[in-house]
């Protein structure tokens, strides 16, 4: 099995001292930092814009994969873009036109990926399968951390992996969000994903290393 890579989502980090909060899971041993963009209207929550993702970039080396939960994405890939994402996902179900979104996120110079809530089908991604670099399955609906994980949507990941080796994208990554645990993580891994994104499991840990290493260790399966 390739290699998995964990992403913490600093959703659940203190956002007083974010910088800190980045550096403590990067020394952990995490692969990613995820961060959560919440508009209040894709999703009952607020939380962050360009400004943050900007302020954390010169405290890691590590991709930031941003994941936008918000209507009207277009308007502010750019200033993502600009303030240095290296991933940012759009969520299928606010955009009509996806296809020219995906291609604006790669114009901006960051990969593209697409997210899916869990009652949205697979169907929505089928014709610009070839034009992502990753597709995000939705383990609980967002707008909250600390949710527990939807384990029917291990199918949805499975038939996923199917539609991509059918295509020959096996670069494509099968990103996981949602009440992922040491506990869960075999299940989605099992399943074909292969980016495990964290929010309350790594930073409600008191030792951020060792609950990314307890979820590694669960998903070498
Ligand atoms: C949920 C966010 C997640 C969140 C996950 O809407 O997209 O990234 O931080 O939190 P946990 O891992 O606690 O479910
Ligand atoms: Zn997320």
């Amino acid at each position: 099995i390739e290699n998995v890579q964990i992403a913490p989502s600093i959703l659940s980090a203190d956002f007083a001292k974010l910088g800190e909060e980045v550096r403590d899971v990067e020394q952990g041993g995490a692969d990613w930092i995820h961060v959560d963009a919440m508009d209040g209207r894709f999703v009952p929550n607020l939380t962050l814009g360009p400004i943050i993702v900007e302020a954390i970039r010169p405290h890691t080396k590590l991709p930031l994969d941003v994941h936008l939960m918000i209507v009207e994405p277009e308007k502010y890939v750019p200033a993502f873009a600009k303030a240095g994402a290296d991933f940012i996902t759009v969520h299928a179900e606010v955009c009509p036109h996806l296809h020219r979104v995906v291609h604006q996120i790669k114009e901006s110079g960051a990969k593209a990926g697409v997210a899916l809530n869990p009652a949205t089908s697979l169907s929505c991604i089928e014709e610009i399968l070839d034009d992502v670099d990753l597709i995000l399955i939705m383990t609980v609906n967002p707008g909250f951390g600390g949710q527990r994980f939807i384990e029917s949507m291990t199918d949805k990941i499975s038939r996923l992996r199917e539609q991509l080796n059918a295509r020959g994208r096996r670069d494509v990554f099968i990103e996981v969000d949602g009440g992922i645990t040491a506990d869960t993580a075999p299940l989605a891994v099992k399943a074909g994903a292969n980016v495990l994104v964290a929010g309350s499991a790594v930073y409600g840990a008191h030792d951020r290393a060792a609950a990314i290493q307890a979820i590694r260790r669960a998903a070498a399966v």
